[in-house]
């Protein structure tokens, strides 16, 4: 049991105690949720405001911390004082540390771990990269926020599928086909990847300037798609199949998985019954030719399900794909990690499934982000403002590489720890700010003119900084570990007796073990509000508070017991940190 448990069980059954007659105490979990942690240790490592008991014991909130002070027996887990209608907890340091570590070693590397989840099932729509496109630095933090959030879940014991919504359904895809048949051919398609795609349906849109009717044939391409044409079909799968391959290897790198595949095209055939529900239940309504819900009532513009024509479009799509996830995974929350620009599109989905009477349209959730700017400039893809991922985390762990050359030249798989250095770097930078900040990427800009003679600029992000072993970036947290892990080596060689756990009574001490004593509590915090970088926070919080420790005591040296204990610590920093930092989804290496 952790010490915040311990305090409010202890704490539950002192008012028991003292006020056997009482109505409407709060249960120890109410009173665990009630502790706070003092903004300053002098002032205790926990404090129960008395306040919310006044009304029960009618008394005032003063006179009842003072009483629970005065019985509050000193050999608990801790010391209480009262201030101000405050119950202050001073832990017991020794017991404190022993029951802390030894808690933290008993979860095997799992700290924090839990089965809040289980019999719960939480779907993630996260990445959804969209097809022909290369994968750039506008899809980096949906990416690796999605990644984060179902390691979270995963570790608290939810089952968790990851789905790739993959944007995979548009007219774009019969121009291109149509540029294909015209321009193309099968090698250069695969030897270019992506970048050959987007090369024909440029040219598409300079040749149809010149020639109108070249319009039709796109739209004749997308509907053989749509009535599925053979041949058209198979060369749109066969983008699919380029794009995706191009994406995975940044997947690979990056240490991303999906459980699900399934995109915008998945749901063709499972509109029809979503729109005939939307019309036999009375929403629907035309508007200019086109069928939309109306939304007025809700402050908010019609939400489109199909146009003049017929087609459908996006909002139709995910209307469809919420009720399929629904009825085959049965969620209990469905998440949609997109960038805050879709709020609107989000809220009319939500509210539209919760005007059909889905009662599970309330959990479905948009975990919306900021924007993503380079340089302090916008990303466009058509002004060339942009970054690609794959590029992006090649040169990060060239630097890694670099930076490994020159510091450790002798560490064995350099590769390895490059790429688990670099993604770090990355990683770490996405995930260190609340989520809904916005964030730009320092880069420098280098003018260069594309095969087409047309002048361009390009943006390499540079990731000098956040590659510093020193500063708030992934690579210290990783140092840190590796810090913990080489001194464990060296401690395997040597003996020690029992720990002695007054060997950690120091301040510094003190305070690691305070960061690692609440770890649990910061991952589901993390889990509730959606927000990785919470456990970001935390990782960087203890690294600095053991590398505070280290500085200030020798850790193998001194009296045998108690550097024992502080080798315990040791231990456990090394596991916490490592289960943190594969909670953001960035590799630990042991040594660096
Ligand atoms: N492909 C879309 C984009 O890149 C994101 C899709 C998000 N998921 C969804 N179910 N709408 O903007």
């Amino acid at each position: 049991m952790d010490m915040k448990t311990r305090i409010a069980e202890l704490t539950r059954a002192l008012l028991g105690e003292t006020w056997p007659e009482a109505q409407d105490l709060p249960a120890a979990e109410e009173i665990r949720g009630l502790l706070a942690v003092p903004p300053n240790p002098e002032m205790g490592d926990y404090a129960f405001p008395c306040f919310r008991l006044a009304k029960a014991l009618r008394m005032a909130p003063p006179k009842i911390a003072q009483a629970l002070a005065e019985k509050w027996s000193a050999t608990e887990a801790a010391r209480a004082e009262a201030v101000n209608g405050y119950l202050n907890f001073f832990l017991n340091r020794v017991n404190f540390a022993r029951e802390t570590l030894e808690a933290v070693g008993a979860s095997a590397g799992r700290w924090g771990a839990g089965e809040d989840g289980v019999g719960k099932t939480v779907c993630l729509d996260y990445s959804s990269i969209n097809i022909a496109k290369r994968f750039h630095i506008g899809h980096l933090s949906t990416t690796v926020i999605g990644n984060s959030l179902k390691r979270i879940y995963d570790y608290l014991g939810y089952r968790t599928v990851g789905i790739n919504h993959l944007g995979d359904w548009g007219t774009q895809f019969g121009k291109m086909i149509c540029a294909y048949k015209r321009w193309g051919d099968k090698e250069t398609v695969e030897k270019g990847g992506v970048d050959e795609m987007t090369r024909l349906y440029v040219r598409f849109g300079v040749e149809a300037k010149k020639d109108p009717s070249l319009e039709d044939e796109g739209r004749a391409w997308f509907k053989k798609i749509e009535d599925g044409d053979e041949e058209a079909l198979e060369i749109f799968r066969w983008f699919k199949d380029v794009t995706l391959k191009d994406a995975m290897r940044v997947y690979d790198i990056l240490g991303v998985q999906f459980d699900s595949y399934a995109g915008e095209s998945f749901y063709n055939d499972k509109m029809e019954p979503v729109i005939d529900e939307l019309r036999a239940k009375g929403l629907l309504t035309q508007s200019e030719g086109a069928w939309v819900v109306d939304l007025t009532e809700d402050k908010m513009p019609p939400c489109l399900i199909l146009k003049k024509d017929g087609a459908t479009l996006y909002a139709t799509r995910d209307l469809a794909a919420a009720k399929y996830r629904q009825d085959t995974y049965h969620f209990d929350k469905c998440l949609y990690v997109v960038a805050y620009q879709q709020d609107l599109h989000f809220r009319q989905v939500f509210r539209v499934l919760e005007k059909m009477g889905y009662p599970w349209a309330k959990d479905c959730v948009h975990v919306a982000f900021g924007m993503v700017s380079l340089g302090g400039e916008a990303l466009s893809t058509r002004d060339g403002v942009i970054v690609y991922l794959d590029e992006l985390l090649n040169q990060a762990i060239d630097k890694a590489r670099a930076i490994i050359e020159e510091k450790s030249p002798n560490l064995e798989n350099k590769d390895e720890i490059a790429r688990q250095i670099g993604v770090g770097a990355v990683v770490y930078t996405t995930l260190s700010n609340n989520r809904i900040k916005d964030i730009d990427y320092p880069c420098t800009k280098e003018a260069y003119t594309d095969d087409d003679g047309t002048p361009r600029t390009k943006y390499t992000i540079d990731w000098e900084k956040a590659l510093n072993f020193d500063g708030e970036t992934g690579p210290y947290v990783q140092y840190t570990h590796a810090r913990c892990s080489s001194l464990l080596r060296k401690a395997e060689a040597l003996s020690f007796p029992a720990p002695d756990y007054s060997g950690l009574s120091d301040d510094e001490a003190q305070a690691l073990l305070r960061l690692i004593g609440r770890f649990p509590d910061v991952i589901r915090e993390a889990a509730e509000k959606y927000e990785p970088s919470m456990i970001t926070r935390a990782v960087t919080d203890i690294a600095q508070a053991y590398n505070k420790f280290y500085y200030e005591h020798r850790i193998l040296d001194g009296e045998p017991a108690e550097a024992a204990a502080r080798v315990e610590l040791t231990r456990a920093t090394r596991d916490v940190i490592k289960a943190g930092l594969s909670l953001i989804g960035i590799d630990a290496p042991e040594r660096m």
